[in-house]
């Protein structure tokens, strides 16, 4: 209720406005003047009097004032003199905010007789503010191959001014890869937007601040300023690249299963898992899959298994190195395996005669090879024998070796020779190999049995009883063997009338003697006969 009675009065004073202004035939305007805002107290505008063409002191007499509606007393008027003068310090944007022009309006009323004239006052802008950004930082995110002219909107800055007095232009600070436009908007605003003048390279500059600068129209300008902080966004545009192309390396083929052969390393510029690297082997034979293993974060490559430079003297492989965007790069391992003296030599027979005969000159018992799968000094050897032997080594084609007598061999002094063929190879340390082998000397019967005496006497009594045992002769032979075997027999005797074979006898195996029949003294005083062997 208490609202539409307040509604009302307003009306009703609008109403009785109306009508008196109808009444005196309201029409006349004054003005319009003009000030320009923050003009201080007492400022002259206009003579009033002069312009309603009044004399001096009819202003006073006829009671003339100023009335503002709704507004501050900005402007008063000497009623002495007619003048105008500024009563209250205008600010434009307190009264108009963005509206433009600023028009205050005003009546000149005369009481008597009554009389009202319209007039304005419009409050002409300064430029008393400076632009300013709401976003005094600003972040600005781009990938590092973003097409060049590629436009980024910015925020603008406000500034209280109008017109020309308003932002009229941005500028950016130095720098190589944007420029800065002002766009306007059809409200008449205008706003910064960043163009790219040349392609950003984010391992070169992964950031670059500039200092966004808002220009009024005024004169001087008056400025406002914000940082604008591009972040340059990592695209995968470099591939991981190894420290070296090649690597070459060499491991002694004694080191342990484990052991470092190599670490390699490569680099990739991007960041996070576009720079995130992993090592593999770039199609690994299978050898190359069962000798060496790599590590998949580290690019760290150790021994799987153990190497052997008598079986595979080097290897190749190429390594590979992925980012997390599947950009590649490869490198080359070279691996050469240093031979380790760890074979020692090796002799192998091919011939052997055993036994040999005696008495005979330079006889082949042995032929032999040696070998050494070591290379260099590691496989070379020098093979000996015994020197107090009657042997000898003679080196033959390539590694072959003849164990031949040096003079002829008596078995009756010496019938079996232990000889031990040493084999060194001139490593370091240097191995040794011996190999022990046994001739044996074979009989030939070059030597005749021997009688223990050249003569034998036996005696025998007479009348003695038949197939008497009477002595036995005994012989040797240094041979061996059959040729050993001694056989007894009588020799034939001197005189042929003797009848020696009716009167002893001798045991063919055993040498014994035997009187076959009595001896007569009488008759025969003393028998002499050979015996063989
Ligand atoms: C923006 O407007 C101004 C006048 O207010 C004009 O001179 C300028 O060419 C315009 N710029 C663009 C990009 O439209
Ligand atoms: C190999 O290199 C990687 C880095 O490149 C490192 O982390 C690792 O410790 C190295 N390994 C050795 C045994 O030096
Ligand atoms: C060879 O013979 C020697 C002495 O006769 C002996 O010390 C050595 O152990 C033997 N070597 C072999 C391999 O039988």
């Amino acid at each position: 209720m208490e609202t539409g009675w307040m509604c009302n009065r307003r009306q009703r004073q609008v109403l009785v406005f109306f009508l008196l202004l109808n009444m005196s035939g309201v029409g006349a305007e004054l003005g319009p003047y003009s000030v320009v805002e923050e003009t201080e107290k007492g400022f002259f505008v206009a003579n009033l009097g002069k312009d309603l063409g009044l004399g001096l002191t009819e202003m006073s007499t006829r009671g003339a004032r100023i009335i503002f509606q709704g507004h501050k007393e900005y402007l008063q008027l000497k009623v002495q003199t007619g003048d105008l003068l500024i009563n209250e310090k205008p600010d434009r944007e307190e009264l108009c905010g963005s509206i433009e022009p600023c028009v205050l309006h005003f009546q000149v009323l005369m009481e008597n007789p009554l009389e009202i004239f319209q007039a304005e006052l419009t409050v002409k802008d300064i430029n008393d503010h400076s632009p300013v950004f709401t976003e005094r930082e600003m972040i600005v995110k781009i990938p590092e191959n973003s097409p060049l002219g590629i436009a980024l909107p910015l925020s603008n800055a406000l500034d209280l001014d109008v017109g020309s007095n308003n932002v009229q232009n941005y500028k950016i600070s130095h720098n190589l890869h944007f420029q800065v436009l002002t766009h306007n908007l059809s409200d008449g605003r205008k706003y910064p937007e960043l163009v790219l003048d040349k392609e950003l390279d984010r391992e070169e500059e992964p950031e670059i601040t500039l200092t966004l600068t808002a220009l009024d129209g005024g004169s001087p300008p008056r400025q406002g300023t914000a940082q604008v902080l591009i972040e340059v966004l990592d695209v995968n545009d470099n591939a991981p690249e190894f420290e070296q192309r090649l690597y070459k390396v060499h491991i002694p083929e004694n080191s342990l299963v484990g052991s470092l052969v190599v670490n390699v390393s490569a680099r990739d510029l991007d960041s996070g898992v576009n720079g995130k690297i992993s090592y593999s082997f770039f199609q690994p034979s299978e050898d190359i899959s069962k000798t060496l293993e790599v590590n998949l974060m580290t690019g760290e490559i150790r021994l799987k298994k153990q190497v052997d430079f008598e079986t595979v003297q080097s290897y190749e492989v190429d390594i590979k190195a992925t980012d997390g965007g599947g950009l590649s790069g490869k490198c080359t391992l070279l691996l050469q395996v240093v031979d380790v003296n760890d074979n020692p030599p090796k002799v192998t027979m091919s011939a052997f005669t055993s036994p040999i005969p005696e008495n005979s000159p330079e006889i082949v018992v042995a032929v032999f090879s040696v070998s050494d799968p070591d290379s260099g000094d590691n496989g070379k050897t020098i093979s000996s024998i015994q020197d107090d032997l009657p042997f000898l080594l003679r080196p033959s084609v390539k590694n072959f070796y003849t164990l031949v007598t040096k003079r002829a061999l008596d078995r009756e002094e010496r019938a079996e020779y232990n000889i031990i063929i040493i084999v060194t190879d001139l490593g370091k340390p240097r191995l040794k190999t011996e190999h022990n082998i046994t001739v044996k000397v074979s009989d030939v019967n070059d030597n005749a049995p021997a009688f223990t005496q050249t003569s034998y006497t036996l005696f025998v009594r007479e009348n003695n009883s038949p197939a008497l045992h009477i002595g036995s002769v005994s012989a040797t032979d240094r041979d061996a063997g059959a040729n050993a075997q001694v056989t007894y027999s009588l020799l034939p005797p001197q005189d042929p009338q003797l009848p020696l074979a009716s009167l002893v006898s001798i045991n063919a195996d055993n040498g014994q003697l035997f009187a076959l029949r009595a001896l007569d003294y009488e008759a025969l005083r003393v028998l002499e006969f050979g015996v063989g062997a």
